[in-house]
C-alpha cells in the first residue's frame, strides 16, 4: 500500500518534470537571433572582436605545424634558437590578439547589458499599475540587474568562444591530419562520441538552471520585500524570526543550487577527464605508429601538440554551451517582463489636451479590479462641473480612492466612459492630460533626494523661488528654513526623515507648484493637526477657486465649503448628493454619518 503510494508520487513527480522540461524546451529564447541583431547594431566592435578571435585561433593551431616542419626533414639542433624566436613571436601575437578580443568583447557586453536594462526599465515604467499588484518588486529587480548582466556577458562571449572553438578545431584537424591521417582518425572518432555526450548534458543543465534561477529570484523578492518593511520588523522586534526566515529561504536556494552545481560539476569533470584522456590515446597511438616505423619518433611530439589544440576548443564548447543555457534562461525570464502588454496606452491618434476646458463626466461607469471580484463602481453616473468643487464621502473601502485612480487612468472602466473635454479619457494623450491634473494621494510618495528635488517633481523647470513659494503655501517653509541644510536637506528613502504631516506638506507643495486645472485630493490633509490643517485648507480654498476640485475627506472642515458632496455606500454606489447644509438635514446616509460624529 505504502509502496504504491510512493510509486504514484514518484510517477507524478516524473510527469511534472517532463511537463516542465517540455515547457522550457518550447519556450524559445531567441538568443541566436538576438546575437545577429546586435551584430548589426555594433558592426565595428563585433568585426574587430571576431577578426582578433579568428587570428588568435589561427596562431594557436599554427604552432604545432611550425614545430612539425622543424622536427621532420631531419632535425637540425642549430635551428632551436630560430624555432624559439618564432614560437615566442606567435605566442606574443596571440596574447595581443586576445587582449583586443577581450576588450572589444567586454565593451559589446556592457553595451548590450545596458540596452537590455533600459528596455526592461522602460517596460517597467509602461506596464499597468495592476502589474505591480501581482508581481513582487524584488523579482523584477533581479531580472533587471542580474539577468541583464548574464545576457550582456554571453551575447559577446558565446559567439566569440564559438568562433574561436570552431576555427581552432577545424585548423587543428587540418594540421593533425596533415601530420598523420590514420592516427588523427582514431582521435577524431573518440572526440565525436564525447561531443554527443556534451550536447546531451547541456540540455539537462538548461532545465536545472531555469529552476535554480526561479528560486534565486523568489528568494531575492522575499528579502527585498522584508527589508522594505523594516519599520514593521523593528516595531515588533521580530529581527530574530526574520533572520530565521531568511536562513530557511536561503536553505531552499542552497538546495536548488546544489542540484545544478552537482550535475554541472559532474558533467564538466567527466567531459574534461575524457577529453584530456585523448592525450593518452594520442600518445599511445603515436608511439605504436612510431614503433612500427610508420612515422618518425620525433613526430609524436608535434602530433601530441596538435591533438592538444583540439582539446581546448571542445572544453571551450562545453563551457559556452553551459553559458548558452544560462543566457537563454535569462532571456526567457526577461521576456516574462517584456512580453507583458500594457492595456493603458495612448490610442492611435490620441488627442493632445491643451486645457481641461469642460465638465468631467462619468457615464455609466462600471469598474472592478478583477473579473469576478466585487464591483466597486456600478452604473456610476455623475458630472463634475468645470470650476466647481466636490467632496466624496463614504465608509472605508467604498471606492473613493478608486474614483481618483480612474481619473488618473491607472485603470480603465470595464464599461461606460469617463469624458474629459467631451472626449473619452481613453482617446486622450495621457501625458498632456496629466500635465493639468494635480493629485495628492493618501500615502504621499517621497523620493530619495532633498526638498528641492522632491517639490520640483511636478514642474521640472521650476525656479528655486517658485519652489520656496510653494513650500510657503504648504506651510512647510518655516520648518525647512530651520534646518541647517535648508532646501538641500536629504529626506531619506521613502521620506524616512519626515513626519507623516511633513510628507503630506511636501505633496501639497508639489500641487501648489504645479498649479493644475483639475485638483484631486485624497485625504490630503488627514495627517495634519487641526491648526495646520485649517491654515492649509485656507490655502487650498484659494487654490480651488475656479478649478475643478475633487476632495476625498473625512473631516467636516474639508468638505463644508465644497459646492457638492457625493455620498457613496457599499454595494449601492452613489446614494446622495447635495451641499453640506442640504445633506445635514436630509434623511439618509450623510445625516447618519454626521450625527454619529463621523464627519469631524
Ligand atoms: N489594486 C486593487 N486591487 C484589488 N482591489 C482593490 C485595489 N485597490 C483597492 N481595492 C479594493 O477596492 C475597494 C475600494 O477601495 P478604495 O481604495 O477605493 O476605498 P476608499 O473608499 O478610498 O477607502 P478608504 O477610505 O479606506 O481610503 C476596497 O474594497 C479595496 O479593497
Ligand atoms: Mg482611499
Amino acid at each position: 500500500m505504502k509502496k504504491s503510494k510512493k510509486f504514484k508520487k514518484l510517477k507524478l513527480k516524473k510527469a511534472k518534470a517532463k511537463k516542465e522540461y517540455s515547457e522550457i524546451k518550447i519556450k524559445k529564447s531567441g538568443f541566436i537571433s538576438a546575437i545577429f541583431k546586435y551584430y548589426k547594431v555594433y558592426p565595428v566592435l563585433y568585426t574587430i572582436a571576431i577578426t582578433a578571435t579568428i587570428l588568435a585561433s589561427v596562431l594557436t593551431v599554427i604552432i604545432p605545424k611550425v614545430t612539425n616542419t622543424f622536427l621532420t626533414n631531419g632535425f637540425d639542433p642549430n635551428k632551436i634558437i630560430q624555432l624559439t624566436y618564432i614560437l615566442i613571436s606567435l605566442q606574443v601575437g596571440s596574447g595581443i590578439l586576445m587582449y583586443i578580443r577581450n576588450l572589444t568583447g567586454g565593451l559589446i557586453g556592457v553595451k548590450i547589458e545596458i540596452e537590455y536594462r533600459n528596455k526592461v526599465l522602460d517596460q517597467l515604467l509602461k506596464v499597468d499599475m495592476s502589474y505591480y499588484e501581482t508581481s513582487k518588486i524584488g523579482e523584477s529587480l533581479t531580472k533587471l540587474i542580474s539577468d541583464t548582466e548574464i545576457i550582456g556577458d554571453n551575447m559577446q562571449a558565446i559567439p566569440l568562444a564559438f568562433l574561436s572553438a570552431l576555427v581552432t578545431f577545424i585548423g587543428g584537424i587540418i594540421v593533425t591530419f596533415s601530420i598523420n591521417w590514420q592516427m588523427s582518425l582514431i582521435v577524431l572518432g573518440i572526440i565525436l562520441i564525447i561531443a554527443v555526450a556534451a550536447i546531451f548534458s547541456v540540455q539537462i543543465i538548461r532545465i536545472l538552471n531555469y529552476k535554480w534561477r526561479k528560486v534565486y529570484t523568489e528568494v531575492n523578492a522575499d528579502v527585498t520585500d522584508r527589508i522594505s518593511t523594516i519599520a514593521l520588523i523593528k516595531s515588533n522586534a521580530t529581527e530574530e524570526s526574520e533572520m530565521k526566515r531568511f536562513l530557511s529561504e536561503h536553505k531552499r536556494y542552497y538546495g536548488a543550487s546544489k542540484k545544478t552545481i552537482n550535475f554541472n560539476s559532474f558533467a564538466q569533470a567527466l567531459l574534461v577527464t575524457l577529453l584530456t584522456g585523448i592525450n593518452i590515446v594520442g600518445l599511445v597511438t603515436g608511439l605504436h605508429f612510431a614503433s612500427k616505423g610508420i612515422i618518425e619518433p620525433a613526430v609524436v611530439i608535434s602530433f601530441m601538440l596538435s591533438v592538444n589544440t583540439l582539446i581546448f576548443p571542445i572544453i571551450q564548447s562545453i563551457q559556452f554551451l553551459t553559458n548558452w543555457a544560462r543566457a537563454s534562461t535569462a532571456i526567457l525570464r526577461i521576456n516574462e517582463i517584456l512580453d507583458v502588454k500594457p492595456k493603458i496606452v495612448d490610442a492611435d491618434k490620441a488627442i493632445k489636451v491643451n486645457s481641461i476646458s469642460g465638465d468631467i463626466i462619468f457615464k455609466n461607469v462600471n469598474f472592478r479590479y478583477k473579473e469576478g471580484s466585487p464591483w466597486i463602481l456600478k452604473d456610476f453616473d455623475y458630472t463634475f462641473k468645470k470650476g466647481k468643487s466636490y467632496a466624496i464621502v463614504g465608509a472605508t473601502g467604498v471606492g473613493k480612492s478608486t474614483i481618483s485612480k480612474l481619473l488618473l487612468r491607472y485603470y480603465d472602466p470595464e464599461s461606460g466612459e469617463i469624458l474629459i473635454n467631451n472626449t473619452n479619457l481613453k482617446q486622450l494623450n495621457l501625458k498632456s492630460y496629466l500635465g493639468h491634473v494635480g493629485y495628492i494621494e493618501q500615502d504621499p510618495q517621497i523620493l530619495y533626494g532633498d526638498f528641492t528635488e522632491n517639490i520640483r517633481y511636478t514642474k521640472q523647470n521650476a525656479t528655486n523661488a517658485e519652489i520656496a513659494a510653494a513650500a510657503k503655501k504648504a506651510n512647510l517653509s518655516d520648518y525647512i528654513e530651520e534646518l541647517p541644510d535648508k532646501y538641500q536637506t536629504m529626506l531619506g528613502e521613502r521620506g524616512m526623515n519626515l513626519s507623516g504631516g511633513q510628507k503630506q506638506r511636501v505633496a501639497i507643495a508639489r500641487v501648489f507648484l504645479k498649479n493644475p486645472e483639475l485638483l484631486i485630493l485624497d485625504e490630503a490633509t488627514s495627517a495634519l493637526d487641526n491648526i495646520v490643517e485649517k491654515e492649509i485648507q485656507a490655502q487650498f480654498n484659494k487654490l480651488m477657486v475656479g478649478r475643478t476640485s475633487i476632495v476625498i475627506a473625512h473631516r467636516l472642515s474639508t468638505i463644508k465649503n465644497v459646492d457638492q458632496i457625493l455620498v457613496l455606500e457599499k454595494n449601492r454606489g452613489l446614494v446622495q448628493t447635495g451641499t453640506f447644509e442640504e445633506l445635514k438635514v436630509k434623511e439618509g446616509h450623510f445625516k447618519n454619518l454626521y450625527q454619529a460624529g463621523l464627519m469631524d
